[in-house]
């Protein structure tokens, strides 16, 4: 019998009632994540990343968004729940952290507070206990003299000293997967790093299952294990972080890799950015949907959607990967051409 994943995603599916009908953000995603990995999920904006982190813990609002497909965590299909039931594995087996801190912090209540609250909502301790243990939870997240910050309100504290609260009020009850969407995006370079360190501590020392949301590709080389790259609402390649990086082979990611600002590059040549923009979901390419935007797409591109497959240990949904790969494979071996 194969291992059960900690959370499996089916055949992910999440459409919006509109006023102008029904558009579909997220399109058939599937992907597992295990305990103890640090899962990528990267794209442009609009391609559905939060929608689908929004959609595990089914935080949208189900009088306009409509699920299908299937969301397992440990083996339950949290789709079959009620939202009550959802509700208590939220915060709890599950964390979320989002990009803004401040809108998940209250701004009446004590840093303090707050922590103690999360920590006696989700484990039997005394209120005593619980003081104890946010205190630990702050000086873990790397907030310096936690006895004296546990006193003050959110407004007194920076942006990152800010994410790094909610970060502690996330992990206080030791959920066995985080999903994190875009927490660093609104810090600077080195409040950031100290972020990632941190998510990276707490995922080694207690095999927590991180999904890390991101439109930054140098984040996830530095954090993640495995990858999946996503183009309006679908999955277009899958592959653990070291083969993307060194192979990718869809020309989304390869344009998004080629993108990465690099330390050591000629600051006077443009950034290789990828021609156009995202669709809009009112007007999703019938074919391929990176078609319109990708160098190497025919007729076959625009008239027939390709799936997603398995190419040489990666996922790819590309008609052309042999063509591309070959014609690579074949610049490298006469590097004069
Ligand atoms: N409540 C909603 N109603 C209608 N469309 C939505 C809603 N939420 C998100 N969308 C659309 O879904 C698409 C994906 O959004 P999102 O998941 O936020 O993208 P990302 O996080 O990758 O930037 C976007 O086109 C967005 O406009
Ligand atoms: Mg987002």
């Amino acid at each position: 019998m194969s291992k059960q994943p900690l959370l499996e995603v089916k055949d992910l599916k999440t459409s919006f009632q509109t006023e102008r009908g029904s558009v579909t953000a997220v399109d058939g995603i599937t992907f597992n994540v295990d305990k103890g990995e640090i899962l990528g999920v990267v794209g442009e904006s609009g391609c559905g990343k939060s929608v689908t982190s929004q959609s595990i813990l089914r935080l949208l609002d189900e009088n306009t968004a409509k699920y299908e497909g299937k969301i397992e965590f440990n083996g339950i299909n949290l789709f079959k729940l009620s939202l009550g039931d959802v509700q208590a594995i939220r915060g709890n087996d599950i964390a979320m952290i989002f990009q803004d801190p401040l809108s998940s912090l209250n701004p009446v209540y004590t840093i303090g507070y707050q922590i103690t609250e999360a920590i006696m909502l989700h484990q039997k301790v005394s209120k005593k206990e619980a003081y104890v243990k946010a205190i630990d939870m702050l000086r873990l997240t790397g907030i310096p003299a936690p006895e004296k910050r546990i006193n003050e309100y959110p407004y007194q504290l920076s942006g990152g000293m800010q994410q790094r609260i909610m970060i502690a009020i996330a992990l206080s009850c030791e959920p066995q997967l985080l999903i994190a969407d875009e927490p660093t995006t609104a810090l600077d370079v080195t409040i950031q790093a100290q972020i990632l360190d941190l998510i990276l501590n707490l995922n080694k020392k207690r095999e927590m299952g991180v999904i890390f949301i991101t439109h930054d590709l140098g984040v996830v080389a530095e954090v993640c294990t495995r990858v999946v790259v996503m183009y309006l609402g679908q999955i277009v390649e899958e592959a653990d972080t070291e083969n993307l990086f060194n192979n990718p082979l869809h020309p989304y990611t390869k344009g998004l890799i080629q993108s990465i600002p690099r330390l050591n590059s000629d600051r006077s040549k443009d950034l290789h950015v990828i021609e156009g923009t995202v669709p809009s979901l009112e007007d999703v390419p019938k074919g391929c949907r990176f078609a319109p935007r990708c160098p190497y797409a025919d007729e076959l591109c625009r008239e027939k959607m390709p799936e997603l497959k398995e190419y040489r240990g990666q996922k790819v949904r590309c008609w052309h990967t042999d063509k591309i790969v070959f014609k690579e494979e074949e610049s490298h071996v006469s590097p004069n051409r």
